[in-house]
């Protein structure tokens, strides 16, 4: 491994974008390629952020050697070939979330992490916020006390479009993989799996939904409950109470620099942690902590962390029946 972890962009849509972009505050990584489908959009992108090695397909850039990790950002149905495809030509993989459409996709990507000696993680970049982890020590230390329940809801309100990757069946699209998967790691952080999962969605008409809402139990009986919307704008806050108090987060809770802690008999306390760019840095840091170690994951958002992610998601479509064009009725 160089001194400088070299990384490569996989896409070069919107959050390609804002990765660019937070990893200019991750110390020890340098962005050096980017890959797209087409010459031009590859060019746009690399001229925008400074890039210097070009690829008009992704197999170029796979087969880089100036390439040490490869940031995959493509939509959710392809998470799972494109991780392959980087993993095969050897390359190290920070995946979006969903890290793949279901856990079948995601044994196959991680069994071939493995095979490959190969990082591999999924880019669940809310779990590395420095509030968030602060959030987790100090209930630890018992701030307040046992948890027992947990609120999240990640929603907000795009014009219907049958075509764009949110809506589209054929891009794994839907509230759940998108935003759902938020509240779902959320309640993951602080009470571990959960052991029982009740879920209903609001099925749009390309057959995605376009909301849902679940209630998780854990297994110290603590309840989670969580809500995902492409059509509804909803709080963005959470809740953390427990037997002493109560932690609000408020909007928008996956990119926390600010929290409340509410105890009776004490005043509020507020919490703030803020950070510099647009919180994107701290998985990368993750990155470049585990490739140094020579770490084939993370010790933070484990394969096994990411498994639990798809089982749950898995389950809730299960429950509302809902299956993918790509997925062949044995695959989940
Ligand atoms: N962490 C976060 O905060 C966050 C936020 C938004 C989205 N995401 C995740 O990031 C991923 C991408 O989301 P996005 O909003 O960036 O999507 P997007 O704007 O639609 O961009 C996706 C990119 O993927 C590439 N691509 C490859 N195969 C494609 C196909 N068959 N159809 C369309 N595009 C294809 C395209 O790049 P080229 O044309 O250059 O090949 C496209 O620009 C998803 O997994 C999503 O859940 C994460």
């Amino acid at each position: 491994m160089s001194q400088s972890i070299r990384w490569g962009i996989l896409g070069t849509g919107r959050i390609a974008g804002e990765f660019a972009q937070g990893l200019q505050h991750a110390p020890g990584g340098k962005l050096v390629a980017v890959g797209s489908r087409g010459q031009g959009t590859a060019q746009a992108f690399a001229r925008q952020h400074g890039i210097a090695r070009v690829h008009a397909s992704y197999q170029s850039l796979v087969e880089d050697p100036e390439v040490d990790v490869i940031y995959v950002a493509s939509p959710h149905s392809t998470h799972c070939e494109h991780t392959l495809m980087c993993l095969d030509a050897g390359k190290h993989v920070l995946c979006e979330k969903p890290l793949a459409v279901n856990l079948q996709e995601a044994n196959l990507m991680m069994d071939r992490a493995r095979q490959q000696e190969c990082f591999l993680m999924e880019a669940m970049w809310m779990w590395f916020v420095p509030l968030i982890q602060e959030a987790r020590k100090r209930i630890a230390q018992g701030v307040i006390g046992q948890v027992r329940m947990i609120q999240a809801d990640f929603g907000f309100r795009v014009d219907f479009n049958p075509e764009a990757r949110l809506f589209n069946p054929h891009l794994a699209g839907g509230a759940l993989l998108d935003v759902g998967i938020y509240p779902i790691a959320f309640a993951s952080l602080f009470l571990g799996p959960p052991q029982q999962i009740v879920s209903l969605p609001s099925i749009c008409t390309t057959g995605v939904d376009e909301q849902s809402a679940f209630v998780m139990r854990h297994s110290s009986g603590a309840l989670s409950t969580g809500a995902a919307a492409i059509r509804t704008r909803t709080s963005q806050s959470a809740w953390i109470h427990g037997t002493e108090g109560s932690i609000h987060f408020p909007s928008t809770f996956w990119k926390a620099q600010h929290l409340q802690i509410i105890r009776e008999n004490h005043p509020p306390e507020t919490l703030s942690m803020p950070f510099d760019g647009n919180g994107y840095q701290f998985e990368a840091l993750e990155v470049h902590q585990c490739l140094e170690a020579g770490m084939m994951e993370s010790s933070l958002m484990t394969h096994e962390q990411s498994r639990s992610f798809m089982q749950i998601m898995d389950a809730m479509r299960g429950q509302w029946q809902m299956r993918y064009p790509m997925e062949q009725p044995s695959s989940r």
